[in-house]
């Protein structure tokens, strides 16, 4: 198990275009899958929903989401390549976010309801998806990790809105001032 944890740098770069879909790239894409999958068969009470390249280290703009992202059964990822937000629209909601770099916590994170997005797939062409609900918010919550953003970047500060899962797979709150406010794992730049 590879999947890079806050708070290595790695997490907050700048990811590289990919120019040529060679085998390089179709092994980086390979491996997110397989290790999408390996990470949850350790975590009995979630989905493994998408993954983006830096989470293992890759310095690339790809991003891989689950076709059904309700069903530990369906196993099947589309993967895509240089994704970009064209447009978001609609109102801004609430719901919960969890990430495979950022362990033992989740955060209520705001988006927006609707985004479109351009992107290519692991064949070349391109693709465009209006998305909404909690694939809208998936695919701007991997967008942001090629752009080195973390989805605590989005609630720093708010302390209603940490959560981590109990042992019966409940979302409970999380003390912000005792836990979260001088985190240095979390927020390492952080003056004190
Ligand atoms: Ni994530």
């Amino acid at each position: 198990m590879k999947i890079v944890t806050t708070p290595d740098p790695r997490l907050r770069t700048k990811c590289k275009k990919v120019n040529h879909i060679d085998d390089e790239i179709r092994q980086i894409v390979d491996d997110m899958i397989k290790n999408s999958l390996e990470w949850e068969k350790k975590h009995e009470f979630e989905v493994s929903a998408a993954l983006a390249a830096p989470q293992l280290g890759y310095d690339r703009r790809i991003i891989i989401v689950r076709d059904d992202m309700d069903n530990k059964e369906n196993a099947n990822f589309v993967p895509l390549l240089n994704p970009e937000v064209i447009k978001t629209e609609g109102k801004t909601l609430y719901d919960f976010e969890g990430c495979l770099s950022v362990p033992n916590y989740y955060g209520k994170v705001p988006r927006p309801a609707k985004a479109r997005i351009k992107a290519q797939t692991i064949d070349g062409q391109e693709v465009r998806i209006k998305a909404d609900g909690f694939l809208a918010r998936t695919l701007l919550h991997e967008i942001d990790h090629l752009n080195g953003i973390l989805f605590i970047d989005h609630i720093k500060g708010v302390k209603n809105a940490f959560f981590r899962l109990n042992d019966k797979g409940d979302l409970v709150p999380v003390d912000y001032d005792k836990e979260i406010a001088n985190n240095k794992d979390l927020y390492p730049d952080d003056e004190d």
